[in-house]
Order: C-alpha cells, then sequence, then structure tokens
C-alpha cells in the first residue's frame, strides 16, 4: 500500500506540473477561502429584529426560540398548545412572546400575523421560520387511505404556504428571511405517506418563493436535516400509528405481505431509526440560526453528517442506487 503521505505529494507534483492543473487549484482555493468568509459575515443590531418561528412545542423550534432569544432577538413563538406555549415561556427570557397557533387553520394563523404585526411595528418581520410539522401517518403506500395523505400535507405543506403567504407583507417590510425546513425526505421518497411528499412540495414552494421574492430584498432558505431523535421520530408514536394502519387493512391484502411481514417491517423501522437519529439537535438550530444571522445566508443547508455525507449524495444517485439502499432498510413482503 502507498503510504497518504507520499500519495499526497505524488498528486501534488503531477498537479504542479501541470500549468492548467495548477490554475484550476488555485481557482478552487481562492473560491473556498472566499466562500469561507463571506460565509462567516454576520448581520448587526438582533436586538432590533423580531423572528417568528411555527411548531415551538418541543423539538427544533423550541430549542431554536430559546437560542436566538439568548442571542437578544425578539423571538415570537408560535406553539400549537398552552402547555407548550407556558412551558417555553418559563424557559426564556420576558422579550419572549408566545402565540398560539394551528398552521392548519387560516384564521388561526390571521390571528397569529395580526398579533405579530402588533409586536413588530413599523420594523417589519426579519426572520419567519416555517417549522412545524408531523410525520404521521408514515408507512407502506398501500396500507394509507387519502386522509392520511392530507392529515401530513395540510400541517408540512399547505400550512407552510399559508404562513407564509400571510406573513409577507411583513417580512417585505423588513426584507427579511423565510426559513423552511423541509428534509432529507424531500430529496429521497424512502417511505409512503404524506411526510416525503409533503417535504418535497416544501423544496419546490421553497424554490419558488426564493425566486419570485429576491428583488423584494427577502432570502428564503431551506433546511435539509438528517435524522434526528425528536417526537416525529418517536417509535412509539410511529408503531401505534402503523399498527391501525395495518388492523384497518383487508385480510386479501394483509394475507399478501405474509403473517410475520408488520412484525418485520416494525423492527426494521425500530432498527433504523434507533441507529440512525442523532440526539444532537442543536446541528439543525445552527443552521437554522445561520440562516438567520448571517450576511449572505445559504439557499440550502444540509442539518446532521447523515445527510451530508449520505442521504444527500444518494439523492443526486441514479434511481436504482437508492432504490438498493431503501430496500434494505426494509423487510422484503412475502414472494408470491
Ligand atoms: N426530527 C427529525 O429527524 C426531522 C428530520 C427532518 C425534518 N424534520 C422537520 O423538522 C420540523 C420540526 O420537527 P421536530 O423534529 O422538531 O419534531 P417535533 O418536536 O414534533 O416538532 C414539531 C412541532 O410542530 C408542532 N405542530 C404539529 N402540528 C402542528 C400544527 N397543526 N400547527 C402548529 N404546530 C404544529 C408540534 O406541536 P406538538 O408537539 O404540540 O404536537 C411540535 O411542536 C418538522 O417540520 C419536521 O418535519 C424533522
Amino acid at each position: 500500500m502507498v503510504p497518504t503521505d507520499n500519495l499526497t505529494s505524488c498528486l501534488l507534483e503531477v498537479i504542479l506540473s501541470h500549468p492548467a492543473l495548477s490554475c484550476a487549484l488555485l481557482v478552487a482555493t481562492v473560491a473556498a477561502i472566499r466562500w469561507y468568509i463571506r460565509d462567516s459575515y454576520k448581520v448587526e443590531g438582533f436586538s432590533q429584529k423580531h423572528v417568528f418561528i411555527t411548531g415551538c412545542d418541543s423539538g427544533f423550534g423550541n430549542l431554536l426560540a430559546r437560542q436566538l432569544d439568548g442571542k437578544g432577538f425578539h423571538v415570537i413563538a408560535a406553539c400549537l398548545t398552552d402547555k407548550g406555549a407556558a412551558d417555553l415561556s418559563a424557559a426564556a427570557s420576558s422579550r419572549l412572546k408566545t402565540v398560539l397557533l394551528d398552521v392548519t387553520d387560516s384564521e388561526s394563523v390571521r390571528r397569529a400575523v395580526e398579533f405579530a404585526s402588533k409586536e413588530v411595528g413599523q420594523r417589519g418581520l426579519w426572520g419567519l421560520v416555517n417549522n412545524a410539522g408531523r410525520s404521521v401517518p408514515i408507512g407502506p403506500t398501500e396500507w394509507m387511505q387519502l386522509e392520511d395523505f392530507t392529515k401530513v400535507l395540510d400541517v408540512n405543506l399547505i400550512g407552510v404556504i399559508d404562513v407564509t403567504l400571510q406573513f409577507l407583507p411583513l417580512l417585505k417590510k423588513a426584507k427579511g428571511r423565510v426559513v423552511n425546513v423541509a428534509s432529507i425526505l424531500g430529496r429521497l421518497s424512502l417511505t409512503g405517506g404524506g411526510y416525503c411528499l409533503s417535504k418535497f412540495g416544501v423544496e419546490a414552494f421553497s424554490d419558488s418563493l426564493r425566486i419570485n421574492m429576491q428583488p423584494f430584498g427577502i432570502k428564503v432558505s431551506i433546511i435539509e436535516p438528517g435524522f434526528f431523535k425528536t417526537a416525529v421520530t418517536r417509535l412509539d408514536i410511529i408503531e401505534a400509528d402503523l399498527k391501525r394502519l395495518w388492523s384497518r387493512l383487508p385480510q386479501e391484502v394483509k394475507d399478501s405481505y405474509g403473517p410475520t411481514y408488520f412484525d418485520k417491517y416494525v423492527k426494521a423501522q425500530d432498527f433504523s431509526l434507533n441507529i440512525l437519529c442523532s440526539p444532537d439537535i442543536s446541528k439543525v438550530t445552527a443552521c437554522m440560526e445561520h440562516a438567520l444571522t448571517a450576511q449572505f445566508p445559504r439557499t440550502r443547508y444540509a442539518a446532521g453528517w447523515d445527510a451530508k455525507f449520505f442521504w444527500i449524495p444518494l439523492s443526486y444517485m441514479p434511481s436504482f442506487v437508492s432504490d438498493f439502499v431503501t430496500h434494505l432498510l426494509l423487510p422484503p413482503p412475502k414472494a408470491n
């Protein structure tokens, strides 16, 4: 085996002996340094800026609300429940305001905009983070009924669109930012149900929003987390819902999967989520914070090592490769 040091020096020697390769290396190095420096420029005056975050009862939204509050931002944290709002208020400074919001209810969104517009005054809204989301029902497509899709799409996609449209006037005033939480499941459809559809939709909505709002000075970033331990990846919730989906299937459909399939499917979910989910959710909130505080926010943030080095590269590969990986994660139904 060639030692790594020798290999590197051989490679450098080859590159430096060719003028074109040397130029390419120089340009790439300068571009990387320029990107790194540009990436670290921050906006100023956090204490003059308001950020509205949806889904702050738990998970990423809850941590981000506390994190930005600690940095001096005026955070308006939207929670689904009274308890979520009360717990968050108790854990934050008096600057942080909570508001109740169900993103599937347009009237609730309108009331939240009214509340926020009183808070932000003439400054407008600096940041809108569309974070609220749900995962279940999730599972094989054939086990789903139409309402299982709409339950998820209503929160994760239609909710994001409604909240964004209603907040746009306030964002325009501040030449603010929209941060939309998608997922690596907005790049790869690893499971059936509405979740992947909704996240693919968030990617598309954010792309068109970014292009359309760029002339008005509004920047749009997409967060693409890998797998993290939060309520959306809680095995007990996913398993209970899978049981509901399986139990209502006609016997004929159950028979086509075989008598042991359900248990194997649940075991496979347990195994992959236990291995895949990272407990360090600050990796995601660090990306969200960068999107709100960097002078030049990125268009897409891959959050987590699994997203950066496995799922997103996999999404660029031919479908037969990603299909193969997905099949590895799932048990095969009984052969016919
Ligand atoms: N965890 C992951 O591995 C992962 C990966 C990629 C993307 N994401 C996305 O990250 C976002 C945050 O999820 P999370 O992982 O932090 O899980 P989470 O703790 O369950 O956070 C989701 C939040 O959304 C709230 N919510 C649910 N339905 C709502 C509605 N109709 N209106 C308003 N709020 C609602 C939930 O409230 P309750 O707690 O009261 O239900 C909860 O506070 C979601 O969009 C999720 O899809 C998560």
